[in-house]
């Protein structure tokens, strides 16, 4: 199987990332992860790049050329897909304009609820009865894209900030590689 060359973006924990990588290993998987981007230069994915020999691209989003330093490293690694992982910063208009690549991202609520940040404390206060998380295309608009793929939970009394993180991300890492393997089923 020809897999299709994949960047994950990361900014912090990567576990997300890990767990690509760990399902892209598996010959029937669809894609290879062949960059992995940080906005953060401590960030603990960048681990799983370095134990997986997975070279990756350090940026500083503050130097006006960060956008065409990443578009060369596409070229230069073949990317046709990425997904944001855990990446903090907003991916700009020019940027989408000028990538012409398929980019997913993963997000901790049911969108279209609880855009943005603080999904757990926003949902504990909306007081929901279920939550859980949602891949889907990146396009113009903050967490507002095709919607690929969601899958929920009920909630608990008992549960609070750190529960729901924990049970959104044991949901994400089934519904990352699923939407990947959705996405290029037909193709
Ligand atoms: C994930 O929970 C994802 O929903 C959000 O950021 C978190 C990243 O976690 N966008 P990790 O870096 O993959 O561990």
């Amino acid at each position: 199987m020809v897999k299709v060359k994949t960047c994950v973006f990361i900014s912090g924990e990567g576990t997300n990332l890990k767990n690509l990588v760990k399902r892209s290993r598996n010959y029937n998987f669809p894609i290879k992860i062949s960059l992995v981007v940080s906005n953060k230069a401590k960030a603990r994915g960048l681990n799983y790049a370095k134990k997986y020999s997975i070279p990756f691209l350090i940026i500083n989003t503050k130097n006006r050329n960060f956008e065409n330093l990443i578009l060369n490293n596409f070229n230069r690694y073949q990317i046709e897909l990425v997904c944001l992982a855990g990446y903090m910063k907003i991916i700009s208009k020019n940027f989408l304009r000028k990538c012409k690549k398929k980019i997913i991202n993963i997000h901790p609520s049911l969108l279209p609820k609880f855009k943005g940040l603080n999904t757990f404390k926003r949902v504990l206060e909306n007081k929901q009865r279920k939550t859980g998380c949602t891949v889907h295309y990146v396009n113009e608009k903050l967490d507002s894209g095709y919607i690929i793929k969601q899958r929920s939970f009920f909630i608990n009394p008992s549960d609070n900030e750190t529960s729901l993180k924990r049970k959104t991300q044991i949901l994400e890492y089934k519904i990352y590689p699923e939407a990947v393997i959705e996405i290029f089923r037909n193709n």
